[in-house]
């Protein structure tokens, strides 16, 4: 018979008793497949019989970045090779890249992820998606690519970069949706003005931002500008690719975990001891149903926070604030990019385009914020200076810390055609 009720409606009980099942065999999956796993458990005291609630599941270790180089490339998988159809990977900034690989099964149940974040997002079967993630290694541009066939709309798999391109294929094809970076989408609405468009007129009503964090600020200014609804999809390559969670358009409340494929713990960062739903702290995430590679208990470095259902039964996570490892300390103060943004947008006259810059001044950290004016009107250097003064202003009585704010003319802040990257660390200069 088919299934009436959509996975993310299925009563909290049905969810929690799926994820016991599932929980229990990914951790024996793991376990039995997987030398690393069987090590790590066995030096901790711990065996897969000892789950026996999904809580249980913080018994076990964690699973670290560091566990995926020091494994590289297919130490963590838990099937054959040739069992392997996919393999995604990142960069990484430092030493080995980290790669990822996926089942038949597994591409099947993360384009069903896709398919279902765009449909809470408001999307249909017969509407048009232009895809402008990369393509290639980096999960995002393949991973919508699939979630956005299987619910049957007709893609454009346009990738990044080529932003003339973006606008006239965007004018042309007149595509209902679009999956992107909320930072590109701000450069692609640029592009158009430039063109003679209005970004406001275009045919787009909906864009499924994510693969960077970004601000309820920022969600305001991609919807002004565009005219659209501006939703947040969640994931990381590690743990599959986006899609592990993502917003309904009828809340607008912070992405849905998908918990039927993803079991969610919020830990300390520093001790990590698991923390009440409500509490921000480290994201920690336990795949479900991965055959290729189960991660148990990944330590994403994302910082957020567990919220109860509203729109879905399934919980939601906070907008994440930023990474562990994105966090500043400023004399003392610890700052996220993402509380700047949002002071940014607070200052009117001012561009959603900045850059900070770390320095170091004798045994002090120095911050300087790189800001650009909105408009050609707000260009002068009267103008510019007031907003400058008040943006110093707001991060001094909202951080609490002095920075250095310099506002540029439109245009002068590099624009981004992926993840944006919002600082430069010239400490080490
Ligand atoms: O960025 C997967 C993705 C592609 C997600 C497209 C959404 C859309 P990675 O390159 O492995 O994978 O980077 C994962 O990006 O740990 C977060 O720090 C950040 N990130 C991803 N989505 C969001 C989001 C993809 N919606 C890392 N909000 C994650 C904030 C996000 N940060």
């Amino acid at each position: 018979m088919a299934k009436l009720v959509p996975p993310e409606r299925a009563s909290r009980d049905e969810i929690r008793a799926l994820q016991l099942q599932r929980l229990q065999w990914s951790v024996r999956h793991a376990y039995r497949n997987v030398d690393h796993y069987r090590r790590s458990f066995d030096a901790h005291g711990v065996h897969p019989d000892d789950l026996r609630t999904p809580a249980d599941v913080a018994k076990f270790p964690f699973l670290t970045k560091q566990d995926f180089r020091d494994n590289y490339p297919f130490g963590l998988f838990a099937v054959p090779r040739e069992k392997v159809v996919r393999i995604h990977g990142s960069s990484g900034t430092t030493g080995r890249p980290t790669v990822v690989g996926y089942t038949a099964r597994d591409i099947e149940h993360w384009a069903e992820l896709v398919a279902r974040s765009i449909r809470v997002a408001g999307g249909r079967a017969g509407q048009i998606v232009h895809i402008a993630y990369g393509y290639g290694l980096f999960t995002g541009g393949l991973g919508a690519h699939y979630g956005a066939e299987r619910l049957g709309c007709t893609v454009i798999p346009m990738s990044g970069g080529q932003t003339e391109r973006q606008v006239q294929l965007i004018r042309d094809l007149r595509p209902d949706i679009i999956m992107v970076t909320p930072s590109y989408l701000l450069n692609i609405a640029e592009e158009m003005a430039k063109q003679g468009m209005d970004p406001r007129a275009s045919s787009l009503s909906i864009g499924i931002l994510g693969a960077e964090p970004w601000t309820e600020a920022m969600r305001g200014q991609v919807e002004s500008s565009l005219g659209i609804d501006a939703l947040d999809i969640y994931g990381l390559s590690e743990v599959m690719g986006p899609g592990v969670a993502s917003e309904c358009v009828a809340s607008k409340d912070g992405p849905v975990i998908w918990e039927d494929h993803f079991y969610p713990e919020i830990i300390d960062p520093d001790t990590g001891e698991v923390r009440a739903d409500g509490e921000e702290g480290e994201l920690v995430l336990t795949s479900l149903t991965k055959e290729a590679l189960p991660v148990i208990r990944y330590r994403t470095r994302d910082l957020t926070r567990l919220l109860p259902p509203s729109a879905c039964s399934m919980r939601r996570m906070a907008k994440v604030t930023g990474r562990t490892d994105d966090m500043l300390i400023i004399r003392g103060v610890n700052v996220f990019p993402s509380q700047i943004e949002e002071l940014i947008l607070r200052v009117p006259g001012l561009s959603a385009h900045y850059r900070l810059e770390l320095a170091r001044a004798g045994h002090l950290d120095t911050l300087t914020v790189h800001a650009e004016c909105a408009g050609e009107s707000a260009a002068a250097d009267d103008s510019r200076e007031r907003a400058a003064r008040e943006l110093a202003h707001h991060v001094k009585s909202c951080i609490g810390i002095s920075v250095a704010v310099h506002v540029h003319p439109p245009g002068a802040i590099e624009r981004s055609v992926g993840k944006a990257k919002r600082l430069t660390d010239r400490r080490g200069a």
